[in-house]
């Protein structure tokens, strides 16, 4: 299919997309590459079309819009929505995307962004979501079902789009039926409320019976998320140290105001509750579509993996911990060193919540069958986090 990739309304390059491989096999012409995808665009100029390595790269990106392979259950996933990969989706609804706002124009249409955006446009959401999150669904038969957003989501855990009042919310399930991510995610969401941190917000919801965690989505038809992965070619490599600070400093030249107390937010929270996930796609920042301004910091999102959840133990505690500083996987005692003014943090207002929390879990206990042994374990690890960062804002 001869197609336009469009950034919203901005035409950037003409390809031949093959959709049944899902790989860009020739590029016409580029008519804008400064609206192309940051990953591509900061390593290419206009002259580039003919470059093999571009194509290449383009291909790879719009493969990585798609369902990862590493998706919890994914064989399952194909099975009920009838295909045998996640690339056979990536253009049944124009590559579109409620994360961005890149998608595929047929070349002689006259389609425009504003007709077909998931933002501005309903969507057919159920028998998806049904697919993605039950334990028990027919096989999609509905082509309309496949016309979703959810063609063009990343990430390990099972997660589906929904339309609840007019709002776009991401539902995602627990890694292996693993419930206390939702519960890490609110967690999560209360800590940065409290400490002013900027954040998704994040629900507990029930669906058929199962937990699951429920956020609106932080992109709208304006802007598009970055992810730190997508930047790092910017940066030099030497380590991790001088690139996070490159990170930093990239960001402020971009003109994002704060941008090393929100990386640092980020690290803070990582510490309380022992996030484990962050690494370069976790994290990013938010850019205008229309004017190609970075805009902020994206907010903090993706917190479940925490307090241990893959090490726990009826007999053992387990207290030590790794999460990640870019490339590097370290403990969190080292990994807070990278905050430099620690008092800024009004610890006080974490008083209560480890109670909070035990009230949380508790209330859905019915649902989850976690023990209070459990229960208790993951209270006391918030507890001694909370302490040990209170002990080092007081050194
Ligand atoms: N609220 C949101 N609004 C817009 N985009 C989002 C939102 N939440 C997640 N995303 C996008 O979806 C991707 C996957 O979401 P998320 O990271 O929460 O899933 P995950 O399965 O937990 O990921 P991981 O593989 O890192 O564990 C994110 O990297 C981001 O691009
Ligand atoms: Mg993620």
């Amino acid at each position: 299919m001869k197609c336009i990739l469009m950034n919203k309304d901005t035409e950037v390059l003409v390809a031949e997309y093959d959709s049944g491989v899902g790989v860009f096999t020739k590029i016409y012409d580029i008519y804008n590459i400064d609206y192309a995808p940051y990953i591509l665009n900061s390593f290419y100029t206009k002259e580039d079309f003919n470059n093999k390595h571009f194509r290449t790269n383009l291909s790879k990106w719009f493969q990585g819009r798609g369902i990862p392979s590493w998706r919890d259950k994914l064989d399952l996933l194909l099975h009920r929505l009838n295909i045998t990969a996640p690339s056979e989706l990536l253009d049944k609804a124009f590559g579109l995307s409620l994360s961005d706002q890149y998608w595929l124009k047929p070349y002689d249409s006259y389609i425009k962004h504003d007709d077909i955006n998931f933002f501005g446009n309903d969507f057919e959401y159920s028998e998806f979501l049904s697919a993605s999150l039950s334990k028990n669904s027919k096989v999609i038969t509905s082509e309309k079902s496949l016309r979703t957003p959810n063609n063009t989501t990343d990430g390990m855990l099972k997660k589906a789009w929904i339309i609840d009042k007019g709002t776009r919310y991401l539902l995602k399930d627990g890694y292996k039926n693993e419930l206390l991510q939702p519960f890490n995610e609110v967690l999560a969401s209360e800590i940065c409320k409290r400490l002013g941190f900027n954040h998704v917000e994040y629900t507990i919801d029930i669906y058929k019976d199962m937990v699951v965690s429920k956020c609106p989505c932080f992109i709208n038809k304006d802007t598009e998320f970055i992810t730190c992965y997508q930047i790092k070619n910017d940066m030099k490599k030497h380590n991790n140290k001088e690139d996070y600070e490159d990170y930093i400093k990239l960001l402020e030249n971009k003109g994002i105001k704060d941008a090393r107390e929100k990386l640092e937010n980020m690290y803070i929270l990582d510490f309380l509750i022992m996030n484990e996930d962050r690494h370069l796609n976790n994290f990013g920042i938010i850019r205008d579509v229309n004017t190609l301004q970075w805009l902020d910091v994206a907010p903090i999102f993706d917190n479940g993996q925490s307090l241990k959840i893959e090490y726990y133990d009826e007999e053992e505690l387990h207290i030590s911990g790794e999460g990640r500083l870019f490339y590097e996987v370290k403990p969190f005692n080292e990994i807070i060193k990278v905050v430099k003014d620690l008092k800024r943090i009004d610890i006080s207002k974490l008083d209560g919540i480890v109670e909070w929390f035990d009230e949380l879990l508790h209330k859905y206990q019915h649902l989850t069958k976690f023990s209070d042994i459990r229960i208790n374990r993951l209270c006391i690890l918030l507890n001694r986090q909370i302490n040990k960062l209170k002990e080092l804002i007081e050194e």
